[in-house]
């Protein structure tokens, strides 16, 4: 795929820590020795089904890209996803989403990532949740970010409870098919605000906004 035919591949967020980039072929080819080792490590389910990073291999490679490949396929005023590659020292280490949901009528944004086990619990991950952030708030106009994480994944909780979203409730859902508890958290514009980072480059975004239909 050319990239000039879907801007959203062209999109980079630059912090001092970590880049994302718009999730090429190219990028994820370089990300799938992770996805066959396996980034469900140790007791913790940590997603919400279905989950193709729950499957086996072959399968897990071909259910993750092809999730990948139909969420760029999909995209309407309301409802898109943006897949991004984390890029750490030039190597690609895990993935960040940003989710538009509703966003046409009430600019609502909600975000999924993962890292790579062997980097986890060095701050990478609150990094690229405030890059994601910055381009869902000032790139893109959000007005609302959501984020939700079943109780017992103490990582993701503290992402979001540590950047200032707000307890919002929970919801059921389940995990392998098991049901569990999901935390449900919320980040107004305004909160965003106060904490709003000046060291993050966003580059490529004016030229998304036709295909998402963001005026
Ligand atoms: C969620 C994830 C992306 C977070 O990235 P990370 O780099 O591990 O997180 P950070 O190092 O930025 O840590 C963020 C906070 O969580 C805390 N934390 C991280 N891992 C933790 C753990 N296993 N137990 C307790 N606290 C933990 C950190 O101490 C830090 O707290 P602080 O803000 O008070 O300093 C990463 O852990 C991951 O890929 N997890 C598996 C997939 C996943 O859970 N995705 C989210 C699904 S909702």
């Amino acid at each position: 795929m050319s990239t000039t035919l879907y801007p959203p591949l062209n999109l980079r967020i630059i912090t001092p820590k970590l880049e994302l980039h718009g999730a090429t072929d190219e990028l994820l080819a370089q990300l799938l020795p992770i996805v066959r080792k396996g980034v469900v490590a140790g007791p913790l389910d940590p997603f919400d089904d279905p989950m193709s990073l729950y499957e086996d291999n072959p399968v897990r490679e071909r259910k993750w890209l092809q999730a990948i490949w139909r969420g760029r396929g999909t995209v309407s005023p309301g409802s898109w996803r943006l897949y991004f590659v984390v890029m750490l020292d030039g190597q690609a280490v895990g993935m960040q989403d940003l989710i538009g949901v509703d966003f046409d009528t009430c600019r609502t944004v909600a975000s999924f990532s993962w890292l790579a086990p062997g980097i986890r619990r060095q701050g990478l991950g609150r990094e690229m949740r405030a890059a994601i952030l910055h381009l869902a708030f000032e790139g893109l106009g959000a007005a609302e970010a959501a984020s939700e994480a079943f109780f017992d994944n103490p990582a993701s909780n503290r992402v979001s409870g540590s950047m200032g979203y707000q307890p919002n409730g929970s919801n059921w859902a389940t995990r392998r098919g098991e049901p569990a508890v999901l935390n449900r958290w919320r980040l107004g514009r305004g909160d965003w605000a106060q904490n709003r980072r000046s060291d993050i480059e966003l580059i490529g975004v004016e030229a998304c906004k036709a295909v998402l239909y963001i005026k």
